[in-house]
């Protein structure tokens, strides 16, 4: 059978990433983690010292710019690996900031819309399902209460070693920036009409893995999943 894409949508830290890639391994699609593109743009503003409200430098310094999205999950700009410093969490902010200008998001989601244009692909971000693949077979708006998701972002930077600030601050960074995804004019966060939505504050990883599987198992084959 012909492969899908799998839309994964939902606010910051909800495990997208995570369940994405593992997909990714089980069906042998790739996963393309479209937060990092917004992140790749706000990590070049802030080095390049460009204001993260000036539209028009922003789009200007991301045509300069060569971006690949590597199968493996790495983020290449210009050359560099930037995989692990897009990470942290000034970036994070600075991503949110940049993902509100219309003009840079259109940028990204072409690219976006390129790249998954022959299917094989789980692409998880904010406005997959709404805007860059409307016609996902399937749709998942991934979600978990602030509180779990500073939890798990937590222990996911202190074991990756990445600079990290407390429980507290993060929750609170994360409550801000859910503010600044749901109230923006352009593409904000919301649940797509036809998607379906998982609470993974009490699910384990592999449960909520199955339940995409389940949701995808309509359209594949026996022996696609690995
Ligand atoms: O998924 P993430 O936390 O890495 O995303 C970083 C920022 O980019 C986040 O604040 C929202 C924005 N974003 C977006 O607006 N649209 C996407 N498709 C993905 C991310």
């Amino acid at each position: 059978m012909k492969k899908i894409n799998i839309a994964i949508d939902g606010p910051s830290a909800a495990g997208k990433s995570t369940i994405a890639s593992l997909l990714a391994q089980k069906l042998g699609y790739v996963h393309l983690n479209t937060g990092a593109m917004y992140r790749a743009c706000a990590y070049k503003a802030l080095q390049q010292n460009v204001s993260l409200e000036d539209e028009d430098a922003l789009v200007d310094l991301l045509s300069h710019s060569v971006l690949e999205m590597k199968n493996d999950g790495s983020v290449i700009l210009d050359g560099k690996d930037i995989s692990h410093a897009v990470r942290a969490d000034e970036v994070s902010l600075a991503a949110s900031c940049v993902s509100k200008h219309p003009k840079v998001r259109a940028a990204l989601v072409r690219k976006q819309q390129e790249i998954a244009e022959n299917g094989g692909y789980i692409l998880d971000g904010r406005d997959i399902g709404t805007v860059v693949l409307p016609d996902a077979e399937v749709k998942v708006f991934m979600t978990a209460s602030a509180h779990a998701r500073a939890l798990r972002r937590l222990n996911q930077n202190q074991e990756e070693g990445i600079a990290t600030s407390d429980l507290e601050t993060i929750e609170k960074e994360i409550e801000e920036r859910d503010y600044q995804d749901t109230h923006r004019a352009a593409s904000p966060l919301v649940q797509a009409e036809d998607a379906v939505c998982i609470d993974t504050s009490d699910l384990s990883i592999e449960e909520t893995v199955d339940r995409i599987l389940d949701l995808a198992k309509p359209f594949l084959s026996e022996g696609d999943v690995k």
